[in-house]
């Protein structure tokens, strides 16, 4: 097994996933059009609904924000983004949106009933510190949703196409931007131990088909981080062109990183 490389100094959204680059947002509503109506049914589950004041962080494109408003019947959803050119969009009644770096030392736009993240802090550095940092935002007997990808390419999956570009996008990221999805596992006690309680986890592995929402979803990602990866070593321009001809083919056969939410409730009571 290789060390894992020293995380990256560069940031989401400047070398890779760039917003600005064609097609940026289709890329993130493949990974919405996957997972949106399973992150809508958990935080309906936990309660989100009329009289809610949510925030979203890193909210990309706002479909989940936009679902807790036309679908859920929360009051209110500030969307935040350090880059809100899709958000600004499409504007809904009870949609707010702010243009933040959430990991800045002074973000601190309020206290909210529902705090949620998807697909966001697997990017940042100092998941701890900005686990405890959201956990501040939500009020007392508010919750805290917290969703990020699952590697399932572990060292036991056979070398195919598609594992052999996983594991090179995986560390490309790192590389690049500091993308850690290793510690994603360990979400639960983290939020335990940021003082929240009722805490809980699932997971969710879409099925890769052909064609897929998600399938597309991680053929416009690889093309997208294509140099990351060739800087790793572990693959050239024909391995990446043969994983995506892979994914197409009907004969992939593997499982897709998949989404992990976890979510804990911060004690009624506590300030
Ligand atoms: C993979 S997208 C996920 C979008 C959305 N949450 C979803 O699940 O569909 C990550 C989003 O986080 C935003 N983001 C990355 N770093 C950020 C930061 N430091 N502060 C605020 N937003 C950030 C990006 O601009 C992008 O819109």
């Amino acid at each position: 097994m290789t060390a894992a490389p020293d995380p990256g100094s560069g940031r989401y959204g400047e070398a890779v996933f760039r917003p600005g680059q064609a097609g940026e947002g289709e890329r993130i509503d493949y990974g919405a059009l996957v997972y949106d109506d399973l992150t809508l049914a958990r935080l309906r589950a936990l309660g989100a609904g009329p009289g809610w004041r949510c925030l979203d962080v890193g909210a990309g494109t706002g479909t989940v924000s936009r679902r807790l408003l036309e679908e859920a019947g929360v009051s209110s959803v500030l969307a935040v983004d350090r880059d809100v050119r899709f958000l600004a969009t499409r504007p809904v009644r009870g949609l707010e949106v702010l243009e933040a770096d959430v990991t800045a030392p002074d973000f601190a736009p309020g206290r909210f009933r529902l705090v949620h993240a998807r697909f966001v802090l697997m990017h940042l550095p100092e998941r701890e510190r900005l686990i405890a940092r959201l956990a501040d935002l939500v009020e007392p007997g508010g919750v805290l949703v917290l969703g990020d990808a699952v590697d399932l390419t572990s060292d036991r999956a056979p070398e195919t196409p598609y594992t052999v570009v996983m594991r090179a996008m995986w560390e490309g990221l790192r590389a690049a931007i500091g993308t850690d999805v290793s510690w994603v596992p360990s979400y639960p006690s983290l939020l335990h131990d940021a003082g929240l309680t009722d805490v809980a986890a699932e997971i969710h592995v879409p099925p890769l088909e052909p064609g897929s929402p998600i399938s597309r979803f991680w053929a416009d990602t690889w093309r997208r981080s294509r140099q990351p990866m060739l800087a790793t070593g572990r693959v050239d321009d024909a391995a990446v062109d043969a994983a995506l001809a892979h994914l197409d083919s009907g004969t992939c056969a593997a499982l897709s990183a998949g989404l992990l939410t976890a979510w804990g409730r911060k004690p009624a009571g506590e300030g």
